[in-house]
């Protein structure tokens, strides 16, 4: 029996050292430790031995087993090996495979003309601030002459929150909040831009849009000066031979009210579809700010004055871009978006 185990040992360890992928080696290890394997057998046999004999057989047996296992693991090892090496040799990556492409996006048209207007007030020397959207019933309409209960208050019907708290239906509140944190450094000239929130849905009206609204105070600004400066913002927008024409108009915190209409971008005045043969397209609202506006906000309407105006945003954009439908700038279509 001895003699059979150290034949068994010759063989087991040279057919080992011969294998060539792991599939060989789960043979050889079948061969020799499966359950008819030819070292399990004489492990079995081992009952039929004389006391005496079985200790010294047995030690060589199991001594003989473990060297027979140690180098199936050796080999095993070796064999995982290679087999890693290939497969990291057959997946080399490709560097010279082109880039997965992704697509950029464009600013909004919206906000590329938000974008153009706050840069021409910049450059005339207006900074740019912003104020909340929800906002209290006092900025929106109290500290701006529309106190409870005023008619004017319904041209701007809006999203109650509480009775004091809303969405603000203009940019004008700003004014007030400006004018009340900055109190006594004159001059102001601020604009604010954002969004503004009406009870208001169809074709050139939308429920959330954007206004810009801008506000200078200081010691003798007068109606000329509101006047440039929207001339020199007018052509700058739509272009240099525009002309611009005030018309009187009413708005609480303002006096005088002036609503301004831009000579018309599609025929220049002459009358076309766009400005429905009258030359004009208005543009915005504005005024000389209301000596109980600036009163409120603690400033003395005989030292200092200043004018007002805000704009729609929306109303701008489409008229700059010949845009027939105020719904398409809300509506995320890439095939309109991608035009600008
Ligand atoms: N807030 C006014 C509106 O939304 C516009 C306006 C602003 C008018 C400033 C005069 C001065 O209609």
């Amino acid at each position: 029996m001895r003699d059979k185990l150290q034949e068994i040992k010759a063989t087991a360890l040279d057919e080992l050292s011969k294998a060539v992928n792991l599939d060989q080696l789960e043979s050889l290890r079948i061969k020799y430790f499966g359950k008819k394997g030819e070292l399990t057998q004489v492990l079995r046999g081992m009952g039929k031995l004389s006391p005496e004999e079985r200790p010294l057989i047995g030690q060589l047996a199991n001594q003989i087993r473990d060297q027979i296992e140690e180098q199936l693991q050796v080999k095993r090892q070796d064999l995982e090996k290679v087999v890693q090496t290939k497969r990291l040799e057959e997946e080399r990556i490709d560097i010279t495979l082109p880039g997965r492409d992704f697509n950029l996006g464009t600013r909004h048209p919206l906000y590329q003309i938000l974008d153009e207007i706050i840069d021409i007030f910049r450059g005339l020397g207006f900074s740019v601030v912003e104020g909340p959207e929800i906002e209290l019933d006092y900025y929106n309409f109290e500290a701006l002459n529309l106190p409870k209960d005023h008619p004017a208050r319904d041209m701007q019907d809006s999203f109650y929150i509480t009775e004091e708290v809303l969405l603000r239906t203009h940019t004008s509140p700003v004014q007030i909040r400006t004018m009340e944190r900055k109190n006594s450094q004159l001059p102001i000239r601020i604009i604010a831009p954002g969004k503004v929130y009406r009870r208001d849905d169809d074709a050139t009206h939308s429920p959330m849009f954007h206004q810009v609204e801008g506000l200078l105070v200081d010691k003798h600004v007068t109606f000329g000066d509101l006047k440039g400066t929207l001339l020199t913002f007018a052509r700058q927008i739509f272009g240099q031979d525009r002309k611009i024409r005030l018309r009187p108009s009413y708005f609480p915190f303002t006096e005088p009210s002036a609503e301004v209409d831009v000579s018309c971008i599609n025929c220049g005045g002459s009358g076309c579809r766009v400005c429905s043969h009258t030359g004009w397209l208005e543009i915005l609202g504005s005024g000389l700010v209301h000596p109980r506006v600036l009163e409120m906000a603690g400033y003395d309407p005989e030292e200092v004055s200043g004018f007002a105006f805000g704009m729609g945003v929306e109303r701008i954009t489409m008229l700059k871009y010949g845009i027939d439908d105020l719904r398409l700038l809300f509506d995320n279509d890439l095939r309109f978006l991608q035009q600008f």
